[in-house]
């Protein structure tokens, strides 16, 4: 899979470069400024294709030659990865790591071969510092944060007076999960209404949402008032289950969840979503900038978050503009 990607990339790489028979001056113009090795996590929502689609279309943009390899959820295939960009030597690694742990050993491979590595989307936890150069990301906390304050409005809303929520996880030990649970619970905590009956692990899959679902309700039945779930995906597979118990999502049920994909909102205008927080997957165009800013020497921001926001039924939903993921 690798080699045919390799094959491809390399010939790009010999069209781009003009070893076809161009001059010099030609050749100077369009080389790619720079070889970009990027390890994505796998295909597992509308928000990750979206993510690695717009990284290609900037690499594009930037002209940039990328080798992207897809871990398939994986994290020893994210390390294999970045060993073959050690070994093939590109200027600049970059990876979206799908579990925080585990990562020193081949990041101080990369260190040592002198490549400087960008962390996409997702942290890594280390005690080293220096393992890294900068991490361009959503806040996911502040996401987490931005969920609570939509249910401490809606619950003043409607007046309740025990809410009890459960809770569907992204992948366990990965940043979105622990950050946006952390931020949902710190806003929410001091609340005496708001009472935890269950967090279970998703996975960030549509298929664990729905599997997920069918044992809350199973568990709980028509007690639960809330869901909030960590991303779109596994909404989109609860709410069928949902609806099959003989409920009505966001009526009997508040549904809370989190990406913003097209899909999602247009669930949201027909009122089965509650709120939407939006993660934004466009992280390429920081991303290219970044390498770019690496390969010349040049001082780079430690922690990019761009500007998110949230969708909700406090607003006129029509006014939504198509989301692009
Ligand atoms: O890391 C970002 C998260 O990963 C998105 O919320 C989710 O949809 C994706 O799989």
């Amino acid at each position: 899979m690798f080699i045919k990607k390799m094959s491809v990339l390399l010939f790009t790489a010999l069209l781009v470069m003009g070893i076809t028979g161009c001059g010099n001056t030609e050749k100077d113009s369009k080389d790619p400024k720079l070889l970009l090795g990027f390890s994505q996590i796998g295909t597992e929502s509308a928000w990750r294709i979206g993510n690695t689609l717009d990284i290609e279309q900037q690499a594009e943009n930037y002209g940039v030659g990328l080798m992207l390899e897809n871990a398939n959820q994986k994290q020893e295939n994210q390390i294999a990865a970045i060993r073959r960009f050690i070994a093939y030597k590109v200027d600049v690694i970059a990876f979206s790591p799908i579990v925080e742990d585990g990562w020193d050993n081949v990041l101080k491979e990369a260190k040592d071969a002198g490549i400087p590595v960008i962390l996409v989307d997702r942290d890594i936890s280390t005690d080293k510092s220096d393992l890294t150069t900068c991490l361009i990301g959503a806040d996911f906390y502040n996401e987490g944060v931005m969920a609570g304050e939509y249910l401490l409005r809606k619950a003043d809303e409607l007046g309740l007076e025990q809410i009890n929520i459960v809770e569907i996880t992204g992948t366990e030990n990965s940043t979105p999960m622990m950050q946006r649970q952390a931020g949902f619970f710190d806003t929410i905590g001091a609340d005496e209404r708001m009472n935890v009956l269950e967090s279970i692990d998703g996975d960030f899959l549509k298929s664990r949402g729905a599997e997920c679902m069918r044992y809350l309700i199973d568990t709980y039945g028509d007690s639960i008032d809330v869901v909030f779930s960590h991303n779109d995906e596994m909404t989109i597979g609860a709410l069928p289950e949902i609806e099959k118990a003989g409920f009505e999502p966001g009526k009997d049920i508040i549904i809370i969840s989190i990406d913003g994909g097209q899909e999602a909102i247009d669930i949201l205008k027909q009122g089965k979503i509650n709120c939407v927080v939006e993660c934004t997957p466009k992280l390429g165009k920081a991303l290219m900038e970044t390498a770019l800013k690496l390969k010349s020497g040049e001082e780079v921001e430690k922690l990019i978050h761009p500007e998110e926001v949230y969708f909700s039924d406090e607003q006129d939903t029509s006014q939504i503009m198509p989301r692009g993921y």
